[in-house]
């Protein structure tokens, strides 16, 4: 059986990456499979978050996942912390998954930079945070974003390893799912850095909240080159930025690039950013408001939750009760 999982970190708005990157396609995932989406809180905290914040966004993102079609009925959608078996099997996965293997990961390295004595023990530990959140439900799919595709590595080894090492074959080697026009949006003013939340400037992202005329504003200052657009991807490719914005027009328009470029060849840049903020506002415009309208109901957003936690712990529990005992944990009958 195929069951799909997936998760967001409520560290800040859901930008333009999050969207095309992730959550548009959990959105046409959902018809076919099922699907278990979290909102990873216990990630977010590995570099410190106001907790007041933390709630807020944690709100925020639930909501930006509603509005863009994600249908909390026919999925799990729930926040990390109210499922205690992702902490649990996270502890389980410290004592199986090597030092070595943390030491190559890419993204510890990118949010540690030059402090790394300084950084959380969890943000180290952050990937087999990661793997437990699939594997304690014998999850066999994830659909990310590419900047993901190391961490679900990890995942794999993890679950191997554990397999071996106890002598079973329990958890699934998951497949990563990356796919879209835009597996990796880059940010507005460098189209070399990986657009994020975490980026100083807001003019690096489109947030899924921004209003038309702030959409308007930030493909305008996008930063560009001064040829007009090619019409071969080939050429594309070797100029990060034009690249980046015809990425974004082709995924928002379901186009592939060769596509996007037959409508866009030889146009200017002036010219081409005002269709990219028409679509861009065309898209976002209703999932803005339909967020805004939820954010005005926080108790309806909190039951969501409440209600995608108690039925993700139906699914995660026996699965938790089969792993204590294959570790050798001694348990009471009922857990
Ligand atoms: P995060 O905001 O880091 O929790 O990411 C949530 C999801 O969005 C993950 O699947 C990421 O791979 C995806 N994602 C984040 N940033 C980008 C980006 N710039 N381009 C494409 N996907 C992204
Ligand atoms: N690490 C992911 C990110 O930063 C978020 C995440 C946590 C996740 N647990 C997950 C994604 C499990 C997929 C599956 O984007």
């Amino acid at each position: 059986m195929n069951r799909i999982f997936s998760g967001v970190q409520p560290t800040g708005n859901l930008h333009l990456g999050n969207y095309l990157g992730a959550i548009r396609n959990w959105v046409r995932l959902q018809r076919d499979f099922e699907c278990i989406f979290c909102i990873v809180d216990m990630h977010a905290i590995t570099v410190w978050q106001d907790p007041k914040e933390l709630r807020a966004h944690t709100r925020e993102v639930a909501a930006g996942m509603l509005a863009a079609g994600v249908d909390p009925q026919a999925n799990i959608v729930f926040n990390q912390s109210q499922v205690p078996a992702h902490a649990e099997l996270a502890w389980i996965f410290n004592c199986v998954a090597r030092l070595g293997w943390l030491n190559r990961m890419t993204q510890f390295k990118e949010k540690a930079g030059k402090h790394r004595e300084n950084a959380s023990v969890g943000l180290y530990a952050y990937p087999n945070l990661m793997a437990a959140d699939i594997l304690a439900y014998k999850a066999t799919h994830v659909p990310v974003g590419e900047d993901q595709k190391q961490h679900l590595e990890l995942t794999r080894d993890v679950a191997q390893k554990f397999n071996n090492d106890f002598g079973v074959d329990f958890f699934p080697l998951v497949e990563p799912l990356i796919f879209g026009a835009a597996t990796r949006v880059m940010s507005l003013r460098d189209g070399t850095k990986k657009m994020s939340k975490s980026d100083e400037s807001d003019y690096s992202r489109i947030n899924m909240t921004d209003d038309a005329d702030t959409i308007a504003l930030k493909v305008r200052k996008a930063r560009t080159d001064p040829e007009p657009l090619p019409d071969t991807v080939e050429d594309l490719d070797k100029r990060p930025e034009a690249s980046n914005l015809v990425g974004i027009y082709a995924a928002l328009r379901d186009l592939d690039k060769v596509e996007a470029l037959r409508q866009v060849a030889g146009r200017n840049f002036a010219d081409f950013k005002k269709d990219l903020t028409d679509v861009a506002v065309s898209v976002l415009g209703p999932i803005n408001d339909e967020m805004q309208r939820l954010l005005e109901d926080p108790g309806h957003v909190d039951a969501v939750l409440a209600e995608g936690a108690r039925r993700a712990r139906a699914i995660a529990e026996p699965i938790m009760r089969d792993v204590y005992d294959i570790v050798g944990f001694l348990q009471a009958t009922e857990r």
